[in-house]
């Protein structure tokens, strides 16, 4: 089954999932950004689901709605569901282990040898569902994900995410060179089938969680896959995700394999699979994760493709890699969100992404440049909700339209000696990780899929 482009997919995912979506309130302490550009707060208000839609939050509940099952989250904070933008599945094993090395030398020593157990589907299996049940009772409710090379492990953890009730994106990675034996794919033809065979596999068969393209960056993929790679974007019309100028050995290194391109986001535009400009009839829905040291010209190419930047601050630090010119991005006006970047990344709580994204910039301000503020804490969170929920539709916010996903957060866990205002007392929650403990229910398209 094949899709013209990634819009025909979101219409057709939006009707089945919208079936299922159910008719209710929710009531409690509400904060969230709108598409306006605003941080709404609601004390003890109501936020509408209708058929798994928003229909907006409200001070009570409107008489048109009087009859709808109303569930009470009173003094409870309700937020929009967090999207991750870049996490990898196989490397949940080893989070929060291995952070001593660069990038380079942590994908050859930890990271390619650990990815290389995913061809044992009773490990795949293991691994997967521990990472499946941390996604199903954590805050994240859209996410794109990396899984290995292995089509078979790939498929498991396809299966394991559409029972969590998250929206995702999984994608089997493509890697035909710089990689040990054991993990690189034996030739850029063999890459394409076993994608194909995948795809094909996949394709229509989950209501919540879809394929997406995924060549692992450059220094892992050959000219003669890229090409291949395109031949099924074009074919399958599937949306891309990636990593791009992360780490400065690494961008030095793709400029000496690819000495063809202007800079390395090029090397992917060659090849389509780098977003695609307003006007381009064929559409290519593009995530890059990282862009540290991108330059002025792949930052112009990122705006007009349309590309999405996926921020990824715990990385960035863990991994030594350095701090992404988030200041800018937004000037640019760029599409953006927040990645978790697990097992770069130590953690799967979005709401410390948030936090790691202020902080890092505060860095960047103090350290790299005076005049690039640093990011206040509700610029953040809305990368995290509505900034990735972009790549997903209309997701990540709780205004009038939007596909109904919410958290909702116990945060009469923190202890504090008085009470304060709803957006104080979001920002202390996640700089308390709040979402790592504290998540009391979380519905995904107006869905109840976790409640504690
Ligand atoms: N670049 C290529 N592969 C990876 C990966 O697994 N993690 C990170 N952070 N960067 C990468
Ligand atoms: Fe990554």
């Amino acid at each position: 089954m094949a899709y013209k482009n990634i819009d025909d997919l979101a219409t057709r995912e939006k009707t089945e999932i919208d079936a299922d979506g159910g008719s209710f309130a929710i009531r409690g302490d509400i904060c969230y950004c709108t598409p306006a550009g605003d941080f709404v707060t609601a004390k003890d208000g109501y936020a509408v689901s209708i058929c798994g839609v928003s229909a907006g939050v409200f001070a009570s509940l409107p008489e048109e709605y009087r009859d709808i099952p109303v569930e009470d989250y009173s003094g409870k904070l309700i937020i929009p569901g967090l999207v991750d933008l870049h996490i990898h599945a196989p490397q949940f094993a080893f989070r929060g282990t291995e952070m001593d090395l660069e990038l380079m030398t942590w994908l050859e020593h930890k990271t390619f040898p650990e990815e290389a157990r995913y061809s044992d589907l009773a490990y795949a299996e293991r691994a997967y569902s521990v990472f499946a049940e941390a996604m199903r009772k954590g805050a994240t409710t859209h996410a794109l994900i990396f899984a290995t090379k292995h089509k078979e492990a790939t498929e498991l953890l396809m299966r394991l995410m559409e029972n969590t009730g998250l929206i995702s994106y999984v994608g089997k990675v493509n890697m035909d060179r710089e990689a040990p034996a054991a993990l690189r794919e034996e030739s850029a033809e063999r890459s394409a089938e076993d994608t194909a065979l995948w795809i094909e596999a996949v394709l229509g068969k989950y209501k919540r969680t879809y394929p997406i393209l995924t060549p692992r960056f450059i220094p892992c993929c050959t000219h003669e896959l890229l090409e291949k790679l395109r031949e099924l974007q074009e074919r399958y019309g599937l949306p891309v995700q990636s990593h791009l100028s992360e780490n400065q050995g690494e961008v030095d290194f793709v400029r000496m394999l690819c000495p063809e391109s202007e800079f390395y986001g090029d090397a992917y535009d060659n090849y389509g699979l780098f977003g695609s400009d307003e006007s381009a009839e064929h559409r290519v829905k593009t995530v890059m994760a990282h862009c540290v040291y991108s330059t002025e010209a792949e930052m112009q190419r990122i705006k007009e493709n349309g590309v999405f930047v996926a921020h990824c601050p715990a990385s960035n630090m863990n991994l030594s890699s350095g701090i992404a010119p988030i200041r800018k991005y937004l000037s640019m006006g760029l599409k953006m969100g927040l990645g978790s970047d697990v097992a770069g990344g130590h953690t799967d709580s979005m709401l410390r992404a948030v936090c790691d994204a202020v902080q890092v910039s505060k860095l960047y301000w103090r350290l790299i440049d005076g005049e690039s503020k640093p990011l206040t804490f509700k610029e953040a969170f809305r990368l995290a909700t509505l900034g990735g929920g972009e790549f997903f539709g209309k997701v990540g916010s709780l205004d009038p339209g939007y596909d109904f996903s919410a958290v909702v957060l116990d945060d009469s866990l923190l202890l504090y000696p008085e009470d304060a205002p709803i957006e104080k007392r979001l920002e202390r929650s996640a700089y308390a990780a709040l979402d790592s403990y504290g998540i009391k229910a979380k519905y995904i398209n107006g869905r109840l899929t976790y409640s504690n």
